[in-house]
């Protein structure tokens, strides 16, 4: 499928997911179904996110603060607004625009928030070097394993020589009940069982890279791999966390 038209589709499913139960989408959880995520719990679960995030990062040397950090796949800004007390301003970007609405609607920081919506297979929105921080969390697993490779290499272009990259990557799905199903059943059939059998708005896909193939290709673009940690958020994939760094 041509990337745009793939891009396309994650847009609108992300559209009306947001459209209809924004922040159990953003974080999945049966309690938290059907608009019963309260807005304070779930903000404040992004301000204990980036905190450890950054303090690990900073304990490895990376660059914590600066002028401009880059949240990729903001959502409703839960990690934005903390990642905006810590620079001059905090860009967060995302395809739904009905996220974005979220994400500024009654954001105690807006003054250090920028929200921009992105649709396109790249992120020519952005100059060379425009961020000394990118944080990308629950994001690229939605995406095809070839929009991934090109949002890590723009995020790589983005970059200032020494900046920091975090991001989170699945490598493959569980052996378990929730991965057996992204394992065996093609996406037509996996679509189904989350509409029709769970009663998702609309599917939510996952993919993977192996941990070999993502720093490899971060290395390729100027990106060094620092430390990768165990992600243990989602029940049906391993999860990886990168901390790296642009070489200077
Ligand atoms: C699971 S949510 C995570 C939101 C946020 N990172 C957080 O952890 O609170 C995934 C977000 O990524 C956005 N998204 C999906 N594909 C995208 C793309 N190609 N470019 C920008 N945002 C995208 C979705 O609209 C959604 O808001």
């Amino acid at each position: 499928m041509p990337l745009r038209r793939d891009l396309e589709d994650i847009g609108h499913a992300w559209g009306t997911l947001a459209d209809t139960d924004p922040l159990w989408a953003i974080c999945v959880d049966p309690a938290h179904r059907h608009g019963r995520w309260d807005p304070q719990a779930f903000y404040a679960s992004g301000e204990v996110e980036v905190a450890q995030a950054l303090s690990r990062a900073e304990g490895l040397g990376m660059a914590v603060s600066g002028r401009r950090a880059l949240d990729f796949g903001c959502g409703a800004g839960r990690l934005t607004r903390p990642l905006a007390a810590r620079f001059e301003t905090a860009v967060g970007v995302d395809i739904a625009q009905e996220m974005l609405d979220l994400a500024a609607r009654d954001n105690p920081v807006a003054s250090r928030c920028e929200f921009v919506r992105n649709t396109e297979p790249d992120l020519r929105v952005f100059a060379d070097g425009e961020f000394d921080l990118i944080y990308s969390s629950f994001v690229l697993q939605h995406l095809s394993p070839r929009l991934i490779a090109v949002y890590l290499a723009e995020f790589a272009r983005v970059l200032r020589p020494g900046g920091s990259l975090i991001v989170d990557l699945p490598t493959r799905a569980r052996w378990n009940v929730k991965g057996m199903g992204y394992r065996l059943l093609p996406p037509p059939a996996l679509g189904f069982v989350q509409r029709r059998l769970l009663g998702y708005p609309a599917p939510m896909r996952m993919h993977g890279m192996t941990e070999r193939r993502t720093r490899d290709w971060l290395s390729a673009h100027d990106v060094d791999v620092l430390a990768v940690e165990p992600e243990s958020r989602h029940p049906g994939w391993h999860m990886l966390r990168y901390f790296a760094r642009h070489r200077p």
